[in-house]
C-alpha cells in the first residue's frame, strides 16, 4: 500500500480577503486556518507533511513551526504549480499523497481518513473529495459522464453555463498515487481563463492516460467550506463555533445560548460550569468545574480554578483561585493572580499583582505591581500609586491588614501584617506590624459659619 504523505497549499496571497495579512493566517475561532488544517492532518498516520509557502512564507513558518516541512513557491502560478514545488521532497515516495488547501479549515481528520481508505480500496490513481453545495458559486464543479463516472473538474471561470448549474463541487481535497500525480503535473498547462496551472487539470490528464479516477462525495457540505472572502470566514466561524460549543456541552458544560457564545478552539472547560450569552473565551484560557461565566465577560489566556464566578468582566492573562469572584465591570490585566475565595467587586482593576486568599476588594480600586497577603480588606476607592512617571514600583501588604477607603499607597512601600491604614490617607512610608497609619489633615469645625456665607446674607 505504501506511504501516506500530505501536501498543504498555503502560498497564495488571498487577494479576495482584502487584507495585509496572508489568507491562511486569518483565524477561525482563535486559530489560523492553516493551523486548523495541519492539526487535523497531524492526527492521521502520515509520513511527511509538506506545506507550500510563498506569500508570507516566514510568517506561515513561524506559525506552524516544526510540525511540517516546507517548500517555497516564489511565483503564484496556480495550485498545480504549487503542488509541483513539493516534488523534490516527495518524488521517490511510493504510495498515496493527500493534497489540500490551507484555506479549508473545517475538514475533520476522520473524513480525510475515510478518503484515504476509499481511494486505496479502489486502487485509483486519483480520488477527488466532493460535496453538494447549496450555492456552488466560486468552486470548481465536478463533471461526470452519463454513467456517473468522474470526467473532469472545471473551474467556475472556465465553466459553460450548464456546468455552472452543477451543484457538486471540488472541495480542493484529493488523494493521488504519488508517482502518477507528479507525472501528470508536468503535463498541466496554463491555457485557461485565469492563466494558471490548475491542479484540477490532473484529473482529466490521468483519465485520458487511461488511469482510474474516482470521486468520493462527503455528506456534509459545511465541512468542506473554502474561505476566500471575509463573508466565507464568518460563515466558517459559525460552523466551527457550533462544533466547539457542542463538544463542550457534550462534556458537561451548560451554554445558555450557543449562538452568542464565542469559544476559541482548544480551550478546556470543567463540568457543571455555566456560560451565559455574549461570553468570549479566547486562546489559552482554562476553566475549572462549577464556574459561572456571566454575560458579556471576556477571558483572554486566563485560568480559572473551580467554583469561580466572573460577572461581566474582562480577564487578560490572569488567574483566579477556587471560589473567588469578580465583577460586574472589573478588569484583570496581565499578571493578576487572585487567590482562593478572594472577592473583587465592581469597577476594580488589578495588574501584575497577587491577592492572597480571602482578601476582599469590593469597589472602585486599582492594584498594580503589588503583592498582597491573605485576609486583607481593601476599602472603596483604594489606589496603589505604582508609577512615578518613569518607573514602576512595588508595594507589599502583609496578611490581615485593613486599608481604609480612598487611601493612596505611594510605592515603593512595605506594609507589615496586621496593620491598619485610616481612610483617606496618603501613605508614603512603610508601616510596621500592629501600627495604624493615618495621614490626613485633622478636621476643624467652625461654629455658626453657615449664616456668614454670602449666599445666606439677611439684606
Ligand atoms: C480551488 C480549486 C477549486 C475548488 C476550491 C475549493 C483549483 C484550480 N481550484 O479554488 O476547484 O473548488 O479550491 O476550496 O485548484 N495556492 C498556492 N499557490 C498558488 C495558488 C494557490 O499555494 O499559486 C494555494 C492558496 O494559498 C490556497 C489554495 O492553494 O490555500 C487554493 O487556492 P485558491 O486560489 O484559494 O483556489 P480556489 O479559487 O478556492
Ligand atoms: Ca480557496
Amino acid at each position: 500500500m505504501g506511504e501516506r504523505n500530505t501536501i498543504i497549499l498555503a502560498a497564495g496571497k488571498g487577494t479576495r480577503m482584502k487584507s495585509k495579512s496572508y489568507k491562511v493566517l486569518h483565524q477561525i475561532c482563535g486559530k489560523t486556518m492553516v493551523d486548523h488544517v495541519l492539526t487535523q492532518v497531524s492526527q492521521l498516520d502520515i509520513q511527511q507533511i509538506v506545506t507550500v509557502v510563498g506569500y508570507g512564507a516566514t510568517a506561515v513558518e513561524a506559525e506552524l513551526g516544526q510540525r511540517t516541512e516546507y517548500v517555497v513557491q516564489t511565483e503564484q502560478l496556480g495550485t498545480g504549480d504549487a503542488v509541483l514545488r513539493a516534488e523534490p521532497l516527495l518524488q521517490t515516495a511510493q504510495g498515496t499523497t493527500l493534497v489540500m488547501s490551507g484555506d479549508t479549515p473545517l475538514f475533520r481528520a476522520r473524513t480525510l481518513a475515510k478518503l484515504f481508505d476509499f481511494h486505496e480500496a479502489q486502487h485509483a490513481a486519483a480520488t477527488v473529495l466532493t460535496s453538494q453545495a447549496p450555492d456552488p458559486t466560486g468552486y470548481g464543479r465536478i463533471v461526470r459522464d452519463s454513467s456517473g463516472n468522474l470526467n473532469k473538474i472545471v473551474e467556475q471561470k472556465d465553466a459553460t453555463r450548464s456546468e455552472q448549474s452543477l451543484n457538486e463541487i471540488n472541495t480542493g481535497v484529493y488523494v493521488f498515487d504519488n508517482q502518477q500525480l507528479f507525472t501528470a503535473l508536468h503535463q498541466v498547462t496554463n491555457d485557461n481563463a485565469q492563466g494558471e496551472y490548475y491542479l484540477t487539470d490532473v484529473i482529466e490528464i490521468l483519465k485520458k492516460s487511461g488511469a482510474a479516477v474516482a470521486a468520493y462525495q462527503m455528506d456534509d457540505f459545511s465541512e468542506s467550506m473554502g474561505v476566500n472572502t471575509r463573508k466565507a470566514q464568518a460563515d466558517a466561524t459559525k460552523v466551527m463555533q457550533a462544533r466547539i460549543n457542542n463538544q463542550h456541552m457534550e462534556n458537561g458544560v451548560t451554554i445558555i445560548d450557543p449562538a452568542s457564545t464565542y469559544i476559541d478552539a482548544g480551550i478546556e472547560i470543567g463540568t457543571d460550569t455555566i456560560i451565559e450569552p455574549g461570553v468570549q473565551l479566547q486562546a489559552g484560557t482554562k476553566i475549572g468545574n462549577e464556574c459561572l461565566i456571566g454575560a458579556h465577560s471576556k477571558l483572554v489566556a486566563s485560568t480559572l480554578h473551580d467554583g469561580v464566578t466572573v460577572t461581566s468582566s474582562t480577564l487578560d492573562h490572569a488567574e483566579m483561585g477556587d471560589h473567588s469572584d469578580i465583577g460586574p465591570h472589573s478588569h484583570l490585566r496581565p499578571g493578576a493572580k487572585i487567590g482562593p475565595r478572594v472577592h473583587i467587586g465592581n469597577f476594580c482593576e488589578v495588574k501584575q499583582a497577587e491577592l492572597g486568599a480571602d482578601t476582599k476588594m469590593g469597589h472602585l480600586s486599582y492594584v498594580g505591581n503589588a503583592k498582597l497577603g491573605r485576609g486583607i480588606n481593601i476599602g472603596c476607592g483604594v489606589i496603589f500609586a505604582n508609577y512615578d512617571g518613569k518607573h514602576k514600583h512595588e508595594t507589599i501588604v502583609g496578611d490581615d491588614c485593613f486599608i481604609g477607603s480612598n487611601a493612596n499607597l505611594i510605592a515603593p512601600l512595605t506594609i507589615a501584617d496586621h496593620s491598619f491604614i485610616a481612610a483617606g490617607s496618603t501613605i508614603t512610608d512603610d508601616i510596621d506590624r500592629y501600627e495604624m497609619a493615618i495621614a490626613r489633615q485633622r478636621q476643624e469645625n467652625k461654629p455658626n459659619y453657615y449664616q456668614k456665607l454670602p449666599f445666606n446674607g439677611t439684606d
